[in-house]
């Protein structure tokens, strides 16, 4: 049980500068089970909180997780160049909570995008050493053949990688499209696996994060949405 100040607990949720969230109080922004607080000083327990802040209701998180399906069009990088940054597909306090994604799709590719501030959370996501299967869906230019599909299994050379990268798992879904589960992470690795083996990538789609399904998630493009225990059991590794 953790006891904190009105205004650190809005200052941790993401609502601003200790200043900030003590004006939003003092000012009559910030209301508890129906009541307004302006007691700036007021501790409270924040396990199960329920506060609002200009009507809107939040419950006290102490870190956030959350799935995203990323439309086409968002970048992932912290200083977007092209393109709105992901970010921008979520509540404003969480980017002042330092939610990142939790490793990047690149701008055209659509699906599950995981998003958290919890540093070790994000960490543990992101080891080598993990080997949590990503699922994809790609679409090729040109069709999908059983040498293809054999190739990208038994592995393929990709410049500046010193061995070979193979697909644990490899499935046609029709003429141009494609189901390959990965373990790596690597830079643009679906699309230069593809050209490796002389087809191109022409769609993207993360559909699965260890054995988290986009499709149970509920979410139509651009939605996200909090996960919860369970659902983030799924997305344990195959082995440490
Ligand atoms: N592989 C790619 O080529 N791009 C992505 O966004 C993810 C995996």
């Amino acid at each position: 049980m953790a006891k904190h100040t009105l205004e650190r607990i809005l200052q941790s949720q993401g609502f601003g500068t200790r200043k900030w969230c003590t004006k939003l109080v003092e000012e009559g922004e910030v209301s508890i089970n129906g009541e307004v607080v302006t007691d700036t000083r007021l501790y409270l327990e924040t396990n199960g909180l329920v506060f609002s802040v200009y009507g809107e209701e939040w419950l006290f998180r102490e870190h956030l997780y959350i799935a995203l399906n990323k439309p086409a069009d968002y970048e992932c990088s912290r200083k977007p160049s092209h393109h709105p940054g992901v970010l921008s597909l979520l509540p404003e306090p969480f980017a002042l909570r330092d939610v990142q994604p939790v490793g990047r799709l690149d701008h055209d590719t659509t699906g599950l995008l995981l998003m958290s501030d919890d540093g070790s959370f994000i960490h543990a996501q992101s080891s080598p050493k993990r080997h949590v299967p990503k699922v994809y869906v790609a679409t090729t230019q040109d069709p999908v053949t059983p040498e293809l599909v054999t190739q990208l299994l038994k592995g393929v050379k990709l410049h500046d990688e010193p061995a070979p990268l193979a697909a644990i798992l490899c499935n046609k879904l029709d003429s141009h499209r494609l189901e390959i589960v990965l373990e790596q992470g690597k830079y643009h690795q679906v699309k230069r696996m593809l050209a490796a083996a002389e087809n191109h990538c022409t769609a993207l789609c993360r559909t699965q994060i260890g054995q988290l399904q986009l499709k149970d998630l509920n979410l139509a493009e651009g939605e996200w949405r909090y996960l919860n225990s369970a659902e983030l059991e799924l997305l344990a590794p195959i082995s440490a």
